[in-house]
Formats: C-alpha cells, structure tokens, sequence
C-alpha cells in the first residue's frame, strides 16, 4: 500500500509539473492551435515593412537620430527583423549580442526609450497592424526596458 501510494504520487506530481510546463510557457502555441504572434501580424514582410517605417521615421526624428547617425542600416534592418521574428515566435533563432550589450554604452534615458516606442508605434500603424496585435507587440518589448536603459 505504501509502494502504491508513493508510485501515485510520483505520477500525480510528474503530471503536475509537465501540465505546469505548458501552462508556464507563454509562448507555447503549438500546444493549442492558436496562430503564433508572429504569424497574426503577417509574418517576414509584415515585420520588414514595420522596420522600413521605423528606419524612415528615425531618419526624421531629433530625439533619437544622433544615436543611430554612425549606423549601419542594412545590419540593424537585418538583425532587428529577425530579432522581432524571433519574439514573436516566427521561425527565427536570433544569436546576436544581448539587448544589454548592444546598447552598452548609448546612455539611453526614458525620455528617448518612450521615445523610441512611440516611433515603433508609428510604425506599426503606417504598417497597418491593429491595434490589438500592437499591444502583444509592445508588450514583449516592454520588458527590455531595463536591459536598454541608461546602459
Ligand atoms: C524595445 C526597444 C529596442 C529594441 C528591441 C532594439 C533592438 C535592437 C537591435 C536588434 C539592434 C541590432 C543589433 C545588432 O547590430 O546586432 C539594435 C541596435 C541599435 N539600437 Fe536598439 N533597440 C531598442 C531600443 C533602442 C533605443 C531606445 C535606441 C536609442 C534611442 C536604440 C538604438 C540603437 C542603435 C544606435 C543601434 C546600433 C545600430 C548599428 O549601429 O548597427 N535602440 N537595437
């Protein structure tokens, strides 16, 4: 009888932490079905459209462009294209530095932080994402707050 319920037990708590391994990952649409992120704002030329805004939007704007002055535009259209694919849970490994040691160095305040975020709002709208899609968006990109930050 011991035995018995000592193997229930390990069963029920096998169950437990597998069943919490799926609910704890927030990402894990290929559990229910649902469309990823990444493919409800339109996929590669949904996201590439929304960068092109965003380099354009930059290119005019007095708050951030002195940052971006030095830049190379192709490799950060490229590498933020497959960074945003990568977060949206598109099919896209991204193996660049870490949003910490990207912008080590920039002194980036809030000011130019909200900023920024306002010019990818933009950019989504000149892109057409919905309002809906937007707020997923931004909310993965709210926590990279602190990694950007006065670094
Ligand atoms: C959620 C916000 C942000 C995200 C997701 C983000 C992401 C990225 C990525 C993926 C790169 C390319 C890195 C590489 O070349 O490997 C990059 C570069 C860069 N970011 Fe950000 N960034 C953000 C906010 C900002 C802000 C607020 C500023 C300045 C005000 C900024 C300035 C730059 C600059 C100047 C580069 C370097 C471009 C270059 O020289 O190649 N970023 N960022």
């Amino acid at each position: 009888m011991k035995i018995e319920m000592t193997t229930i037990t390990k069963s029920a708590l096998l169950m437990l932490l597998v069943g919490c391994i799926s609910c704890a990952s927030p990402n894990n649409t290929a559990v229910d079905n649902e469309p990823s992120l990444y493919q409800q704002i339109g996929e590669k030329p949904a996201i590439d459209k929304i960068i092109d805004n965003l380099v354009n939007i930059i290119g005019q704007d007095e708050v951030v462009f002195a940052h971006f002055a030095q830049s190379n535009v192709t490799n950060f259209k490229e590498k933020l294209s497959v960074y945003l694919c990568h977060i949206t849970d598109g099919p896209c490994q991204y193996n660049g530095d870490t949003m910490q040691d990207i912008h080590r160095g920039m002194y980036i305040d809030t000011n130019q932080f909200n900023h920024f975020v306002e010019l990818f709002i933009s950019a989504m709208d000149e892109a057409n994402i919905s309002y809906p899609i937007q707020n997923q968006l931004l909310a993965r990109l709210a926590p990279l707050r602190e990694s950007i930050f006065k670094m």
